[in-house]
């Protein structure tokens, strides 16, 4: 009765992992990281006091997956494996679609072999594409998605829908996040981005831990109140437990789709200031250009998971802000420290 996390040793995947074990849940983790670290999962050990197994290996890998299948006992399946950096996903489109759409194709087969029939996909606000009316809700169809990442996981969610209608005993969720942030209370395990972060809070913590002068703050001058662009950021423990919570929804055969959010809209100065105030660290910016690809505002409508799943984010702003601080304070290099 194993419930196998392919991503685990990466952000949302670790955080995950340890409100599995937290929930009593015995978990296998299957990871091949290239962007994620054995030392999240030692990290998780000294957190819990539980042994995680890591299988270090690729979902694309039909044969290692067959032989975790034969060696677990896997009820379930978290799947957050994949490339998730927008930028690049622009220049290496095959790379994307390799990993997220022919991983994700190559993991249901070999679920499909074993017998294992209840998924969790990581899928993305994203797949609203930039045409749609915000707060974002999920009876909107997916739209017009404007990158190889997005459109990664919109053919994801399709080839999930599919496989469901096909073979009807497939219990499926996908999970619409919108922005995670912040990392465990502890300050043991957080969000170590390898290179130049892309992401804003990974990006004002370097700047405030000093390994980088200054934000650039990428246009402020949308049709936003401040000028800056808005999005709905929620904690990452938060994100791990609406995992948790959706494990419910694989009881009975179905697929379901839940915007994970707070349903609040925070600008990028918004959160520029929040950070200087509960941190007591300035953070300095410049204005620099848009970034390609950008929306003003999105934010989620998260009522339907608080209706089906009984979730809601519970942890705000300041605790996000502080509790990533804790992280990047006491590992200023990351896992590397
Ligand atoms: P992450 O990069 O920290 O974690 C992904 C993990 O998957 C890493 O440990 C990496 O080593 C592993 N991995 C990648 N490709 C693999 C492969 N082919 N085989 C085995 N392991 C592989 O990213 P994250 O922020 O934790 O995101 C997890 C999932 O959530 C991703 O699918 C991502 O697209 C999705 N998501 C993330 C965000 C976000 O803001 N972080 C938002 C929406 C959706
Ligand atoms: C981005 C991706 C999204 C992906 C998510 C998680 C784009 C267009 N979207 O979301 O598809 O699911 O990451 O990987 O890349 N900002 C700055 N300066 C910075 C960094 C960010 O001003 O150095 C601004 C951005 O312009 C944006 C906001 O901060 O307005 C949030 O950016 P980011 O954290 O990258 O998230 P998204 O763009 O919402």
């Amino acid at each position: 009765m194993t419930i196998l996390v392919t991503g685990g040793a990466g952000f949302i995947g670790s955080h995950t992992v340890v409100q599995l074990v937290k929930a009593g849940h015995a978990v296998v983790v299957f990871d091949n990281l290239c962007n994620g670290t054995a030392e999240a999962l030692r990290r998780i050990e000294r957190l819990t006091g539980k042994s995680v197994p890591l299988v270090e290996g690729d979902v694309r890998d039909r044969t290692a997956l067959d032989a975790l299948f034969r060696s677990y006992q896997v009820t379930a399946v978290i799947h957050f494996a994949g490339l998730k950096a927008v930028g690049e996903s622009v220049r290496q489109p095959l790379a994307y679609y390799d990993n997220n759409v022919n991983g994700t194709l190559v993991l249901c087969q070999a679920m499909q072999a074993a017998g294992v029939r209840k998924l969790v996909f990581s899928s993305s606000a994203t797949v609203y594409g930039s045409d749609a009316p915000v707060p974002y809700v999920e009876t909107l169809p997916r739209g017009r998605t404007s990158n190889p990442y997005g459109t990664s996981k919109a053919m994801v969610e399709q080839l999930l829908t599919d496989l469901q209608v096909a073979e009807p005993g497939w219990s499926v969720v996908l999970l619409r996040y919108f922005n995670p942030i912040g990392a465990h209370p502890s300050g043991v395990i957080g969000e170590d981005p390898r290179g130049l972060p892309n992401n804003l809070m990974p990006f004002i913590s370097q700047v405030a831990v000093g390994r980088l002068p200054e934000l650039a703050i990428f246009g402020d001058d949308y049709p936003t109140d401040d000028g800056t662009c808005v999005r709905d950021y929620l904690h990452v423990l938060d994100l791990a437990d609406g995992h948790v919570q959706a494990l419910g929804q694989l009881v009975a055969p179905g697929l379901h789709i839940y915007n994970l959010g707070t349903g609040l809209g925070v600008s990028v100065l918004d959160m520029v200031r929040s950070f200087e105030r509960v941190t007591g660290r300035s953070i300095p910016y410049r204005v620099a250009p848009r970034r390609d690809g950008d929306l003003a505002a999105f934010w989620a409508d998260a009522t339907k998971a608080q209706r089906e799943l009984g979730w809601q984010a519970s942890r705000g702003l300041d605790e996000m802000i502080a509790d990533t601080w804790r992280w990047q304070s006491q590992n200023p290099q990351g896992y590397q420290d």
